[in-house]
């Protein structure tokens, strides 16, 4: 496996790869990955094996606090799962991060997502507390607006 920042060769890879990823997951328009790779490549990562994308984490480090680094959308593609790809992919977001001396990465998933939350919690992210719980999961009411209840992960940098 290789890993790569994303740039415009890969965008429309990528953006195919995105599209496996219903329900968790929603590929965004060619224009945001262009963009993607014009402004956030650096947190970017894009996974290929022999050449194809298998793998991408969408990262962006915030202006609001540049201490911190959100992580949009990880996808593994379906036959590549289980082999360390979402691993990898923030493992290298993990590392710019301390480049920079970030002292968060987070991200957010559907309240039922249990493969992402086994996923996030085996990387060492914690499951910030929320407001209620479903299936041992902290759940944070409204987090992304009216009516989008979210299961938030961070993981604190050294
Ligand atoms: C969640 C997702 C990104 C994980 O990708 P992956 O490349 O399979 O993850 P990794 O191989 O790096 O897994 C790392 C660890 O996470 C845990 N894990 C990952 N998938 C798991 C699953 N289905 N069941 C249980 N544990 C799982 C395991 O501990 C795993 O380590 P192990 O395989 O050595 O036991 C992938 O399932 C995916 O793309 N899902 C669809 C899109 C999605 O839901 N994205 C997340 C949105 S928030």
């Amino acid at each position: 496996m290789r890993i790569t920042a994303l740039n415009q060769d890969l965008a429309d890879e990528v953006l195919k790869l995105m599209n496996l990823g219903s329900p968790y997951v929603r590929a965004r328009t060619p224009s945001d990955y262009w963009l993607y790779a014009r402004l956030f490549a650096s947190t970017c990562p894009v996974a290929l094996v022999d050449g194809l994308v298998v793998g991408a984490l969408i990262g962006m480090r915030s202006q609001e606090d540049p201490f911190e680094i959100y992580i949009q959308d990880v996808m593994t593609h379906p036959d590549h799962r289980r082999r360390g790809v979402a691993g990898a992919l923030v493992d290298i977001v993990r590392r710019r991060g301390r480049e920079w001396g970030c002292r968060r990465i987070y991200l957010t998933s559907e309240p039922d997502n249990a493969r992402a939350y086994a996923a996030w919690t085996s990387m060492g992210f914690a499951n910030t507390p929320g407001d209620y719980t479903t299936n041992g999961v902290s759940i944070t009411r409204d987090f992304k607006g009216l009516g989008k209840d979210r299961a938030v992960f961070e993981l604190l940098l050294p």
